[in-house]
C-alpha cells in the first residue's frame, strides 16, 4: 500500500486551514511542504514558520522538503518547528555536510531524509542510505508545481528500491513532480510507495477516491 502526501505548494493560501482540514476528512495522512530559497531552486515558497502554524493545526504527518542551499544552516529550526520528517537534497552541500545535517535532524527526533534532482544518479544516496528514513526522487526539476512527470527516473526509481531492500527495508521511497492518477501507476510499479501530488490532489473534484486511488 502506497501513502499520498498532497502538496500544500498546490494549495490556496489564504484558506490554508480549510484545505488541511479537508485533506484530513478525505483520509490524507502525509501532507508535504516545499520550502524554496530562491537560490537552490529560482523560486520562493515558505520558511519555517509555515511549519510551526501547520504543526498547531494537524496531528498529519509533516513531510517537510527543503530546496535550500546548505541546508545545515536550517536543520534544527525546522525540527523545532514541528516537522516529522525532513528531507535535503545531496547537492546541496559537500557529503560532509549532508551527513552531519542527518546526524542533526536524527538527534532531534525527527526523521532524516535525502532528495536526488533528475541529473543525480541513484548511486548519489549511498554515502547517506543507511542514515536515511526516506529517499526522494524528484520527476521535474525542483522549483515549481504542475510540470510534467518525467518518466525516464523510473529506472532510478527501481534502483533505489534495490538499494533500499538491500540495505535498508525500512526508508520509504518518495516520487515528487508531475505525479498524478496515470502517473502513480508506473512509480508503483518501480517500487515508489510514498507519492507527492500538488496539482493533481488540489485539482481533483473527488479527493476522496482520488486519495484511495493513489493509495491502492
Ligand atoms: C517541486 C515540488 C513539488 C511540487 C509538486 O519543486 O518539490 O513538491 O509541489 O507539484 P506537482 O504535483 O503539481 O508536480
Ligand atoms: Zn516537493
Amino acid at each position: 500500500m502506497a501513502i499520498l502526501s498532497p502538496s500544500i505548494l498546490s494549495a490556496d493560501y489564504m484558506n490554508m486551514q480549510r484545505d488541511i482540514q479537508q485533506s484530513a476528512d478525505c483520509g490524507v495522512k502525509w501532507l508535504h511542504v516545499d520550502i524554496m530559497d530562491g537560490h537552490f531552486v529560482p523560486n520562493l515558497s515558505f520558511g519555517y514558520s509555515m511549519v510551526q502554524s501547520l504543526r498547531k493545526i494537524t496531528d498529519q504527518v509533516l513531510d517537510v522538503h527543503l530546496m535550500i542551499d546548505r541546508p545545515i544552516r536550517y536543520v534544527e529550526e525546522f525540527c523545532k518547528a514541528g516537522a516529522d520528517y525532513l528531507t535535503i537534497h545531496v547537492e546541496a552541500d559537500t557529503q560532509e555536510n549532508t551527513l552531519a545535517a542527518l546526524d542533526k535532524i536524527a538527534a532531534m527526533g525527527v526523521k532524516p531524509g535525502v532528495v536526488v534532482k533528475p541529473k543525480t544518479p541513484a548511486e548519489a544516496v549511498k554515502p547517506f542510505l543507511s542514515k536515511c528514513a526516506l529517499v526522494l526522487v524528484m520527476t521535474v526539476e525542483p522549483g515549481f508545481g504542475g510540470q510534467k512527470f518525467m518518466a525516464d527516473m523510473m529506472p532510478k526509481v527501481k534502483q533505489l528500491r534495490e538499494m533500499i531492500n538491500a540495505e535498508n527495508p525500512e526508508c520509504h521511497l518518495e516520487v515528487d513532480g508531475g505525479v498524478d492518477l496515470n502517473t502513480c501507476v508506473t512509480c508503483k510499479e518501480n517500487g515508489a510507495n510514498v507519492l507527492v501530488a500538488g496539482s493533481a490532489y488540489f485539482r481533483a473534484e473527488d479527493k476522496v477516491t482520488f486519495t484511495k486511488e493513489m493509495e491502492k
